[in-house]
């Protein structure tokens, strides 16, 4: 099999044999065919697309490429849980001790935040001592003790996507749906879970930007999951302005104590017994999605999730006392205040820019790598459809450094727009794509 005839095949609108997929990414992940090759290969689906079975075919074929988790030995059902990005998006951190706490062992592998979406992994790290470098046995272990652990996605997972995403983020290659749902699927699948909920953030600041394109996503998952003998359930939900009041690592994390007390912005503690209903749902520890919600807000409201998030952060080395008392967690040295000139309601926040905003304070990355500063951020006072009046604050800017808080303030100007109308707003939900039957 030559790669260059693949190209070929593929750059004329053929359609690839699942053999002829494998042998390509197993070649690629050997370093056996040259970055010119596969940005080529990468380009041809770019255009000519990939049918449904060429792209489970091609999940399959990276979800091999490493080291796959097992956790057959806990004689449970375990779930995970994906966000495609957004901005101010910590409803995993609300989510997954909510499941555990339900008794649904949540396993979850999560990446860094790159750009103007954050990661998991970044606001957990910034509770001192806390550590998602976890071995695939620590991490199978907590799982098993305390039916819940999160890690940082590692190389030996998914070798060949690592490699792939690098090489679509320098040729143009990222945004196609089926190269999309075939690297999140692929992780999903090596990470071991037989459950999985997805959550296809839509809007300014998401990756899917409209609707059409959204629900494809999100349907192609769902397939490439049932195909693969997974149970997958995906949601399309609102990435227009940012979710709950804060954007930045240390003060995600707040926010996120706070819903784990009852006291958090009401669309995240919604969205997170939302889509946590549905996860306990498809691995049937209750009857239907509304009978797992209401399971949810019961351990919400009476503080056990709270303790399992306490438990997790404890188990990974985290200092609880920054839990009990979180005014203690790192914060930045500049408070500076955004103030309306205008009077009217708010008809938009732009996530986009707010997370952009943000990052260029330090609390996201511009580069793989780069360093990130856990205090800095942004907690807006306001959701879209409220009353300002002139001289009201918008927003606080929590910064270090002068002149990145001066660029970032160049950036969040026009965040805002404002009108004379009460405006439709934007609902918290679009859609959910229930399970296939099988
Ligand atoms: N997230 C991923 O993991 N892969 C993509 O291709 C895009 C977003």
């Amino acid at each position: 099999m030559r790669v260059l005839d693949l190209i070929i095949k593929k750059r004329d609108g053929g359609i690839l044999t699942t053999e002829e997929i494998g042998h390509l990414i197993a070649e690629f992940n050997k370093n056996n065919v040259p970055d010119y090759q596969m940005a080529a290969f990468l380009m041809a689906i770019y255009f000519q697309g990939l049918n449904a079975r060429e792209t489970t075919a091609f999940t399959a074929a990276l979800a091999e490429s490493g080291k796959k988790i097992d956790f057959s030995s806990l004689g449970l059902a375990v779930v995970d849980k994906h966000s495609s990005g957004g901005v101010g998006d910590k409803v995993t951190l609300v989510l997954a001790p909510l499941v555990a706490a339900a008794g649904v062992p949540l396993a979850k592998i999560s990446g860094r935040g790159l750009g103007f979406t954050g990661g998991t992994i970044d606001k957990l790290e910034s509770i001192p001592g806390f550590s998602s470098r976890l071995s695939v046995e620590k991490f199978v272990s907590l799982v098993q003790k305390n039916n819940l652990a999160i890690m940082a996605q590692t190389e030996r997972l998914i070798p060949a996507d690592g490699k792939l995403y690098a090489l679509r983020d320098v040729t143009g290659t990222v945004e196609n749906i089926s190269l999309i749902a075939a690297s999140i699927m692929s992780k999903k699948i090596a990470a071991g879970a037989d459950a999985i909920l997805l959550d296809v953030k839509m809007g300014k600041g998401a990756f899917m930007k409209n609707r059409d394109d959204a629900f494809h996503l999100a349907e192609t998952m769902v397939r490439i999951g049932n195909e693969m003998d997974r149970r997958v359930v995906s949601a399309v939900t609102d990435m227009n302005q940012p979710l709950g009041f804060a954007v930045g690592n240390v003060l995600e994390i707040k926010e996120a104590i706070a819903v784990l007390e009852g006291e958090g912005p009401a669309d995240v503690e919604t969205l997170s017994v939302l889509l946590g209903g549905h996860l306990l749902a498809l691995v049937g520890k209750v009857r239907n999605p509304e009978e797992g919600q209401e399971e949810l807000l019961r351990l919400l409201k009476n503080g056990v999730a709270l303790e399992k998030f306490k438990q997790l952060v404890v188990s990974q080395g985290g200092n609880s006392s920054f839990l009990d008392n979180p005014s203690l967690l790192p914060q930045a040295k500049f408070v500076e205040t955004i103030k309306t000139t205008i009077s009217g309601y708010i008809h938009e926040i732009d996530a986009r820019k707010v997370g952009k905003a943000a990052a260029i304070l330090g609390a996201g990355r511009f580069f793989k790598g780069e360093q990130i500063d856990p205090s800095v951020g942004i907690v807006l006072k306001h959701k879209v459809g409220n009353y300002v009046s002139e001289g009201d604050v918008l927003a606080y800017i929590h910064a270090n450094k002068e002149d990145k808080l001066k660029a970032a303030l160049k950036e969040i100007a026009g965040t805002f727009s404002f009108g004379e109308e009460v405006p439709e707003g934007f609902p918290l939900v679009y859609g959910v794509i229930p399970p296939f039957p099988s």
